[in-house]
């Protein structure tokens, strides 16, 4: 049987191709799941979502998530759609305004900090709310966002990103709790390799992030595609005891101090 049999979800932030949540949406629709696409009615513009939406024979619904009102109608047209509850849910939503600008974590601005923590973080705990009240997941459901190492240590241009994804991993664990105990849903993080996408590209020196991370990690950078494979594990039934974690996806990199290649460059 397919690792998402009949399995309803709702999938967060696949702009183009090259976009996680849309290998993931590719990989759920082939795994047996049924999917609603969102993102921002501007995203729809500029990405090429229909694209996916027609491959994975799934509808979109428009959500800015940092609005209440526009996740509320997102939860009231999915379980209308579905006839009922939801599985699972990704979160595969990041901006920094401050990045875009060039604008130094010094002399950051914090209306753009507040917007991009509204964005980046927040909607987390937004679209969980929401689900919350509407008692909108299954038994067993799990619920997933994506974060990157930069939470824990420092990656010099990632900014007030590193501080929105700590963000995002607390709230991972404290509402984790509360679904465990409400109906055995599950909530975890998934911290990925630096992946080229239109969010990794926008970071200063990301090729540089990129590479280096690839030369330390004993298996390499896992790429979009192994992220969205470990990501319907996770969405399956055969991790229904995983939660409130931040699981590195990462080769090994966040393990790994230094290696035979970086004491060979300052021989
Ligand atoms: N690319 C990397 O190197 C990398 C590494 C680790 C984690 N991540 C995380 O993966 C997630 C997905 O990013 P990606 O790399 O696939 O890039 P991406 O640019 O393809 O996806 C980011 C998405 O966020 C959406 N978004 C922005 N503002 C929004 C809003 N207000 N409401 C709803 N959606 C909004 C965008 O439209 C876009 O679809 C992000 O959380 C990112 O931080 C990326």
């Amino acid at each position: 049987m397919k690792l998402l049999h009949n399995k309803k979800g709702i999938i967060f932030g696949a702009l183009n191709e090259d976009s996680i949540a849309w290998k993931v949406a590719e990989r759920a629709y082939e795994e047996g799941a049924y999917i609603v696409l969102s993102n921002t009615p501007m995203a729809l513009k500029i990405g090429n979502i229909y694209k996916l939406s027609k491959k994975t024979n799934s509808i979109i619904i428009p959500a800015d998530a940092t609005s209440l009102k526009d996740i509320k109608n997102l939860f009231n047209k999915t379980m209308e759609h579905f006839n009922g509850k939801i599985d699972f849910i990704l979160h595969s939503i990041g901006m920094s305004i401050n990045i875009r600008k060039k604008r130094e974590y010094t002399n950051i601005d914090y209306n753009w900090l507040q917007k991009s923590w509204d964005i980046s973080a927040v909607s987390f705990h937004k679209i969980m709310k929401i689900a919350w009240d509407k008692d909108a997941i299954n038994e067993w459901g799990s619920i997933i966002a994506l974060t990157f190492i930069g939470s824990k240590r420092i990656f010099h241009g990632y900014n007030d990103m590193a501080d929105h994804k700590a963000y995002i991993e607390s709230i991972a664990r404290n509402f984790g709790y509360y679904w465990g105990k409400k109906c055995n849903v599950r909530v975890n993080t998934v911290s990925q390799s630096p992946t080229k996408t239109t969010a990794g590209i926008g970071i200063k020196n990301f090729d540089i992030f990129l590479h280096y991370a690839n030369e330390l990690s004993p298996l390499g950078n896992a790429s979009a595609d192994d992220c969205s494979n470990y990501i319907i594990t996770l969405f399956s039934d055969l991790t229904k005891k995983v939660t409130m974690q931040n699981l590195y996806h990462d080769g090994g990199f966040s393990k790994t101090g230094i290696n035979e290649s970086i004491i060979n460059r300052f021989f």
